[in-house]
């Protein structure tokens, strides 16, 4: 790639951030997502750090202004009203100022902080931030640990597709059939179809599962007794490889700030729980990873792309690093969120199929850390192709790379500026 295509990219990447930023915290993209997402701004601060080191840490303290007393951070934060978006803060009614969802997202912040931290120019701001954000991260861990595992087995709970950041993964498709719709589910209008088409986007049945959900845990007040009660209960094998990997990082800010009163043997034990537990993913006979039904006690019979977070968490080996090779081998682009031989697999729809940059960079970040470098760099390539050929979309067509879902997107925009964009050939 020549040096001018790479100035100009590195130019509209800034730019796409500049223009999602709402001050102190930024969209994923305008109109489809108007509010704060929580691993968006936590992936997008990777973005920011890249050319404003004050605004990347803004960007995450922003987000756990918004943390709950108990510890759980919101998977969306209305910082401002928007009546374009469904579900508002109306269908959650959480009573928190500002108003919040009630369910979380996989737990990047640490991992990000670190990778801030390592990076920083600013050493001494950057030591202050972290600083001042490692115990909202412990608390937010710890909520993990034991709200979403109040038995200590190791796998923690997800209880709504959305927690899991991959809304419609075919993962999810028997657990979430188990969903009876609520007799008595409010009438609701989408919004997300109204930018997006609806082929690119989780199906009308889907949609009446994720508001079910909704619906019964605002019942519960989102308060800890639904773990027990959820229709929908998952370890979702992304969401459990992100935690463990938060838990090594956040042993390592302890270590690296000199946190003599950190709780280091409270969050050891997590972790050699957490990867203990983690023989339950992987499918003997394939080596695939997959999640685990915690309803059903089985693993959830269709393996996706999170499966291979197992880097990410370092846990991955040289055989799952073969599988990766072969899954790679099926799609022009890589990394598909479902294997192109696998009857589920549409290239188009969201994530059942389409490559996302930031899947991309979590699990080639992984790789890179576990010594397979030559993999590692196929995903960089790929996702710098894809972004330099098509744009900064939400996802990609993983056959003709062509861009998919919304446009001008931020996390696409950060991936960019922090990983695919750099060490280029
Ligand atoms: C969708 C994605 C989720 C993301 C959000 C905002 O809901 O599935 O992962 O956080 O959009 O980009």
């Amino acid at each position: 790639m020549r040096q001018t295509t790479r100035e100009r990219l590195d130019a509209s990447a800034r730019e796409i951030l500049q223009e999602n930023d709402r001050g102190g915290y930024t969209v994923p993209a305008r109109g489809l997502y108007p509010f704060q997402w929580n691993w968006d701004s936590c992936l997008v601060a990777l973005g920011w750090a890249a050319f404003d080191e004050a605004r990347a840490w803004q960007e995450i303290e922003t987000l756990f202004g918004a943390q709950w007393d108990d510890g759980m951070l919101p998977h969306i934060v209305f910082q401002r009203p928007d009546p374009g978006y469904f579900p508002g803060p109306e269908v959650w009614r959480t009573g928190r100022t500002p108003a919040t969802s009630g369910i979380t997202q996989p737990p990047v912040a640490a991992s990000c902080v670190r990778r801030i931290l390592e990076r920083a120019r600013d050493r001494p701001g950057a030591e202050a931030a972290a600083r001042r954000l490692f115990p909202k991260l412990l608390a937010w861990q710890r909520w993990f640990h034991c709200m979403r595992d109040p038995d200590g087995s190791g796998l923690v709970a997800v209880l709504h597709p959305w927690e899991t950041g991959m809304d419609n993964s075919p993962a999810w498709d028997e657990a979430l059939a188990r969903v009876d719709v609520a007799p008595d589910l409010e009438p609701y209008t989408r919004r997300d179809t109204q930018h997006v088409a609806a082929a690119e986007r989780p199906t009308a049945a889907e949609y009446d599962r994720y508001m079910t959900l909704v619906q019964l845990y605002r019942a519960h007040h989102y308060g800890p007794e639904i773990v027990r009660q959820a229709p929908f209960r998952i370890a979702d094998v992304a969401t459990n490889c992100i935690l463990l990997r938060a838990d090594r990082d956040l042993l390592w800010l302890a270590g690296r700030l000199g946190l003599d009163d950190a709780p280091r043997a409270e969050i050891a034990g997590w972790i050699a729980r957490t990867e203990a537990a983690c023989a339950h993913f992987r499918d003997p006979a394939s080596g695939l990873w997959h999640s685990y039904d915690l309803r059903v006690d089985a693993r959830a019979p269709t393996p996706t792309h999170a499966g291979f977070l197992a880097f990410w968490a370092g846990v991955g080996g040289a055989a799952l690093a073969d599988r990766l090779e072969s899954w790679l081998a099926g799609t022009r682009y890589g990394l598909a969120s479902v294997r192109a031989e696998d009857p589920r697999f549409e290239r188009r729809r969201y994530w059942r199929g389409p490559v996302w940059a930031i899947a991309n960079f979590l699990i080639g970040a992984g790789l890179a850390e576990s010594g397979f470098d030559r993999l590692a760099d196929r995903l960089r390539k790929d996702t710098a192709e894809l972004i330099a050929e098509h744009g900064f979309f939400e996802y990609f067509d993983p056959g003709d790379g062509s861009g998919c879902g919304g446009d001008r997107f931020s996390w696409t925009a950060a991936m960019w500026l922090a990983w695919a964009g750099r060490e280029l050939a």
